[in-house]
C-alpha cells in the first residue's frame, strides 16, 4: 500500500481556506467555496483559524442517519430523528441557519432482498417505503430542511464526481476478498467480533460466507490522520465514551474495506466497471453532502460543498459509528474535503435489553403512538426519559405516568388553572408589565438562572437535562401559586387583589418563558401555550431564544379562553376507578393497555 499523504500544516502566509488547500489534496479541484461559506479555514493541524465575517449568520448542519428502506420506520429510527429535531428547533431559536437533513437509503443486497420479498420492484419498493418515512416525519412535527434519497439522480452524479477524486488520489485499489458479511449490517465482520455461531452480535444472524473481486479503499493510510484528528479535536466522537471506542478501533490497525459488489446489482455502477456496484455505505454517506444540492441546479460534488458543507453535526446510533468516525472522515479526507465538526453516537431503545429493530421483528410502532398520545408526548417521552448517549427500555406505564405529570400537570394545569383565576378576577387581561409584576421577586431570578442552565444543556446536546430543568420552572410556579393562593388573595380584595393579579401575571411570564425553552422538545404544546397567552401563530414561529428573557407579557395583554393545552391520557384503570364511561372526553386522552408490537 502506498504511504499515506501528510496532513501537514501548510505555511502560516496563506489565508486559512488557501491553507487548507494546499494540505489538503493536490491532485484534485480545490473547494475553496466550501472554506470561505463555512467562514473558517478547516486544518486537521493545530493551527485552525477564523476568518469568518463578524455579520454572517452561522450555518449549522445536523444530520440524521439515512434510513434503510427494508422496512418502515419504527421508534428506533422515530428516535434519532426526534433528537435531531429537537437540536434543530434549538439550533434556530439561536438564530442559527439550519440545514436539517434526513433521508432514504435504497441501495444494497438489504433492500434488493427486502423489495424481492414484498413482490415490488426494487424502486417501487423504495418509494413506498420512502414515502412512509416522510409521513411519519409529518406526524411527529419534524420540521427537516432536505430529505435525500439515495436513488437520486443528483445523489449519483455527486457520488461518481467522489469515486473520482477518491481514485485520483490514488487510494482505491481492486483485490480479491473473502470473509464473512453481514448482509443486515451491509459490512463484513471480522471473525473475532462474532458470536459463536457466526452470528452478528446486533442481528443475531449467521453472517455468510463470501468470496469476491472487488475495489477496495485504502482506509489504512489515513491511520495517522484520524489518530491525529481525534487527539486534536476529541470532541470529534461524542458522548466522551465512544471516543474511547473509536480509538481504540483506530489504534488496532485499519484494514481497507471493499467499496464495490460485484454480486450486487441494485447500486450505482463503478464508474469505468459497469459490472461492480457501490458499496451501499461508500455511496450512502455521500448523501450527506448530495442532500445540500437545491431541485434543479447543477448536480456536483463540487455544488453541494459550496452549499454549507462540513455538517456541524451528524447524529447516528452507536451501531453505526464505525463508518462514522473512522470510515467517513478518512473518505472526506482522500477526496479533499473538510470532515464534519463531530459525530454523537446516541444510544439504542430496547426491549428486555435487545436493541429494537425490524430484523428482531420486537418494534414498536411510532405511528401508533402518535395516534393515541400525540406527537408532543412522544418527542417529550423519550427525550426526556432516555439520557440521550446511554440506551433506554421503553414502557408504557412509564410513559403514561411521566407525561400526565409532566406536560398534563405540572405545565397544562399550572397554565388551565392561573387563566381561569385570570377571566374569573381580571376579565383575562393582565394589569401590569411582568417586569414591574417580579420587581425584586427571586422567581424571576431563579427562572432566568434555570433558562440559562436548560441553554447550556441543549447546546451540550443533554436534552434529557434540559427537559428536567425546564420542568423544574414548571414546578417552581406551581410552588409559587400554591403559597401565594392568589384566588384566596382575590376573595381579600383591595391590595390583595393588586398583589394577586400581579402573581397571575408572574405566572404567565414563566409559562411564556416555559413555553419558548421547551418548543424544540414539544413544539405543538409549545404553541397551543403561546396562542392561549394571546400572541398569534406568527409570533410563536419568529420567536428566538432570547425571547426566553423575562419581560414579554405586558400590561393590557389579553389572554384567550382557558382550554386545557395537553389532553391527560386516562388509562381503563383510572377509567374503571371513576366508573366513567369508556369514551374520551374532555381533554382526556385514553389508553389502550399494548405495549411493544411484533414488527
Ligand atoms: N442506512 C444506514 C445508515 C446510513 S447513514 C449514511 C442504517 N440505517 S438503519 O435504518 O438501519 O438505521 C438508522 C438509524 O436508526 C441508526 O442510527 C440506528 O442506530 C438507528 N436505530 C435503529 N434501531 C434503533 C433502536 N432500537 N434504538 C435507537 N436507534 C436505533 O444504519
Amino acid at each position: 500500500m502506498a504511504a499515506g499523504r501528510a496532513f501537514l500544516c501548510a505555511p502560516s502566509s496563506l489565508s486559512a481556506g488557501a491553507r487548507r488547500l494546499a494540505f489538503a489534496c493536490p491532485p484534485v479541484r480545490p473547494l475553496a467555496a466550501e472554506a470561505n461559506r463555512r467562514g473558517r479555514g478547516r486544518c486537521y493541524c493545530a493551527t485552525s483559524v477564523s476568518d469568518a465575517p463578524a455579520s454572517a449568520q452561522q450555518n449549522y448542519v445536523l444530520t440524521t442517519p439515512l434510513y434503510y428502506v427494508n422496512a418502515p420506520p419504527h421508534m428506533g429510527s422515530a428516535y434519532t430523528t426526534i433528537a435531531a429535531d429537537a437540536i434543530a428547533r434549538f439550533q434556530r431559536l439561536l438564530d442559527k441557519r439550519v440545514i436539517f437533513i434526513t433521508g432514504t437509503d435504497e441501495h444494497g443486497e438489504k433492500i434488493a432482498t427486502s423489495a424481492e420479498a414484498c413482490g415490488r420492484n426494487p424502486k417501487d419498493h423504495c418509494d413506498t417505503i420512502s414515502n412512509s418515512y416522510k409521513m411519519l416525519w409529518a406526524d411527529l412535527d419534524i420540521g427537516y430542511d432536505k430529505f435525500i434519497r439515495t436513488t437520486d439522480p443528483k445523489h449519483e452524479a455527486v457520488v461518481n464526481d467522489f469515486y473520482s477524486r477518491v481514485l485520483n488520489s490514488g487510494d482505491i485499489y481492486r483485490a480479491d476478498y473473502e470473509g464473512l458479511y453481514c448482509v443486515s449490517c451491509e459490512e463484513y465482520k471480522d471473525e473475532k467480533e462474532l458470536m459463536e455461531n457466526k452470528c452478528c452480535t446486533v442481528h443475531l444472524k449467521p453472517c455468510v460466507p463470501r468470496k469476491e473481486d472487488n475495489y477496495f479503499f485504502a482506509l489504512s493510510k489515513y491511520q495517522h490522520q484520524l489518530e491525529d484528528l481525534l487527539m486534536r479535536n476529541p470532541n470529534f466522537v461524542r458522548p466522551s465514551h465512544r471516543l474511547n471506542e473509536v480509538q481504540g478501533w483506530i489504534k488496532s490497525g485499519l484494514r481497507d474495506f471493499s467499496i464495490s459488489r460485484a454480486s450486487v446489482e441494485w447500486g450505482i455502477p463503478v464508474p469505468n466497471d459497469t459490472k461492480q456496484t457501490i458499496y451501499v455505505w461508500f455511496d450512502a454517506l455521500l448523501g450527506y453532502i448530495s442532500a445540500l444540492l437545491d431541485d434543479g441546479e447543477k448536480a456536483s460534488l463540487q455544488h453541494a460543498v459550496e452549499h454549507g458543507w462540513p455538517a456541524s453535526l451528524h447524529l447516528i446510533g452507536k451501531d453505526i459509528l464505525r463508518f462514522h468516525a473512522v470510515y467517513w472522515p478518512a473518505m472526506l479526507m482522500s477526496a479533499g474535503i473538510s470532515v464534519p465538526d463531530a459525530v454523537f453516537g446516541h444510544g439504542f431503545l430496547t426491549k428486555d435489553g435487545m436493541k429494537m429493530g425490524k430484523s428482531l421483528g420486537n418494534t414498536l410502532e411510532p405511528k401508533d403512538l402518535v395516534n393515541r398520545f400525540g406527537a408532543d408526548a412522544v418527542r417529550y417521552f423519550f427525550l426526556r426519559e432516555v439520557e440521550f448517549g446511554n440506551d433506554g427500555d421503553y414502557s408504557e406505564e412509564r410513559f403514561i405516568n411521566i407525561v400526565n405529570a409532566h406536560l398534563a400537570n405540572t405545565i397544562g394545569n399550572l397554565l388551565n388553572r392561573t387563566l381561569g383565576l385570570l377571566k374569573k378576577n381580571c376579565k383575562s387581561t393582565l394589569s401590569v408589565d411582568s417586569i414591574a409584576a417580579a420587581d425584586g421577586n427571586p422567581l424571576k431570578n431563579n427562572v432566568e438562572n434555570l433558562v440559562d442552565k436548560a441553554k447550556d444543556q441543549f447546546e451540550n446536546l443533554l436534552l434529557s437535562s434540559a427537559c428536567e430543568t425546564l420542568l423544574e420552572i414548571g414546578n417552581l410556579g406551581n410552588l409559587y401559586i400554591d403559597e401565594q393562593a392568589p384566588w384566596s388573595c382575590f376573595k381579600q380584595g383591595g391590595e390583595h387583589a393588586e398583589k394577586a393579579a400581579k402573581d397571575l401575571v408572574i405566572i404567565l411570564e414563566t409559562m411564556r418563558i416555559i413555553s419558548i425553552a421547551l418548543s424544540p422538545i414539544t413544539p405543538g404544546l409549545s404553541l397551543r401555550i403561546y396562542t392561549q397567552l394571546g400572541f398569534t401563530e406568527d409570533q410563536f414561529r419568529a420567536l428566538r431564544w432570547e425571547d426566553t428573557k423575562w419581560g414579554g407579557l405586558k400590561a393590557g395583554q389579553v389572554m384567550m379562553e382557558p382550554k386545557p393545552v395537553f389532553a391527560r391520557i386516562e388509562t381503563e384503570t383510572e377509567e374503571k376507578d371513576q366508573s366513567s364511561p369508556k369514551t374520551t372526553k374532555g381533554g382526556k386522552k385514553k389508553a389502550r393497555s399494548e405495549g411493544l408490537v411484533g414488527a
